[in-house]
């Protein structure tokens, strides 16, 4: 876009950004695998929280601190140690803002969450992008050979959205060795509810061991409420009160509050921990229906399942229409492969479906 065709002026370097991308809704009936959302109706206690939900005339406290003190007894730590945000997006933008600005960057792994690279755009720091290493994992020496005198903030993702693979405990502790002591590190585990593998970091297990390590987590995931958004982070209060000033005041809405609070109760726990279970399970059905057409995956550990594109005889982005054509919507992304989120039981045919018919057209062309 230029700013011929904008009525204001708006900064060259914005509009030469893509935009993020969220995932569309299906437009025939069918299923939404592109967006790595809970496919299951929300839990009763937080439906019934949010029915009960009056009093929207008003802004949520100030501070939430009902909430943070009850996310704060959840991981072993104070209120001041938790900050919320409208899902925790709002929290990665509050934290690279505040930390990088013009002439500064931060460093992120590549493919990963589709809005890394757009941060830095509004404080005009630049974003360095690290290339996942072999089996879609982060290539963690790499990442720490980038970092120069310029890097105010590195993000790590575990599980990797959109690839799978987690980072181990050890991995992490050499990684951080090599990190100055005064550099953000984000640790984003937005999809830590999913992780079965032992070996995974625990963010909120080593956050003690460092001050300057963010661990951040979202409701939006395993919790069911992306469309309420509520996320948060867990660091030293330092860290959160340094880095408001970026923060967008009052995001967080009274209904969200009250659906999150509902979330941690014992009852709304167990059910969720259930539907987790039932994803986990789908998710190694998809990986292995995956293998029999002889896909080979990475490790998937969040709720969702990565096809590199050398696996596929076409384009990342021709498989996605392929999908579209059936009414299944992935995601793509071109030049390294496609995410397919692990939700309805029915999904999981009807996306193997997709993936024989295009290998079957494969094999009819050599015949
Ligand atoms: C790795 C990762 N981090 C953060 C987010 C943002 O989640 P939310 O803002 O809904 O909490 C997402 C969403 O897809 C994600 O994949």
């Amino acid at each position: 876009m230029d700013n011929a065709s904008v009525p204001v002026r708006v900064r060259p370097d914005v509009l030469s950004f893509p935009a993020y991308r969220q995932g569309r809704a299906p437009k025939k009936q069918g299923f939404k695998l592109s967006s790595n959302e809970n496919p299951f109706p929300p839990v009763a206690p937080v439906a019934a929280a949010v029915g009960r939900c009056d009093g929207f005339n008003r802004y949520a406290a100030a501070d939430l601190t009902e909430l943070r003190t009850r996310i704060g007894e959840k991981f072993g730590v104070s209120a001041d140690w938790v900050h919320l945000g409208a899902g925790s997006v709002s929290i990665l933008y509050q934290l690279v803002q505040a930390c990088a600005g013009p002439g500064e960057n931060y460093i992120h792994p590549w493919p990963s969450f589709e809005a890394y690279p757009l941060l830095g755009i509004a404080s005009g720091a630049e974003p360095i992008a690290v290339p996942l290493g072999g089996s879609a994992v982060h290539d963690l020496a790499a990442m720490a050979a980038a970092i120069t005198p310029e890097t105010r903030a590195v993000l790590l993702c575990s599980p990797n959205n959109p690839t799978g693979p987690v980072i181990t405990e050890g991995q992490f502790a050499e990684f951080m060795e090599r990190v100055p002591a005064d550099t953000l590190v984000v640790l984003d585990e937005a999809y830590a509810e999913f992780v079965d593998r032992e070996e995974a970091v625990n963010g909120a297990a080593v956050l003690q061991r460092y001050p300057n390590l963010v661990v951040l987590r979202t409701f939006a995931k395993a919790y069911g409420l992306a469309g309420l958004r509520i996320g948060y982070g867990l660091a030293r209060p330092e860290i959160w009160q340094a880095t408001r000033p970026t923060m967008i005041p009052m995001s967080v809405s009274l209904v969200a509050e009250a659906a999150a609070l509902a979330a941690l109760t014992p009852e709304a726990e167990a059910e969720l921990a259930e539907q987790v279970a039932e994803l986990n399970r789908r998710r190694a059905q998809l990986v292995s229906e995956l293998q029999r057409l002889g896909i080979s995956v990475p490790e998937a550990q969040g709720n969702f399942v990565w096809i590199p594109e050398t696996e596929l005889p076409v384009t990342a982005q021709q498989f996605a229409e392929s999908c579209a054509a059936e009414g299944i919507l992935v995601r793509p992304f071109p030049g390294h492969g496609v995410r397919i989120t692990v939700a309805e039981a029915e999904s999981i045919p009807a996306v193997c479906g997709v993936v024989a018919a295009i290998l079957g057209g494969e094999n009819d062309g050599e015949q």
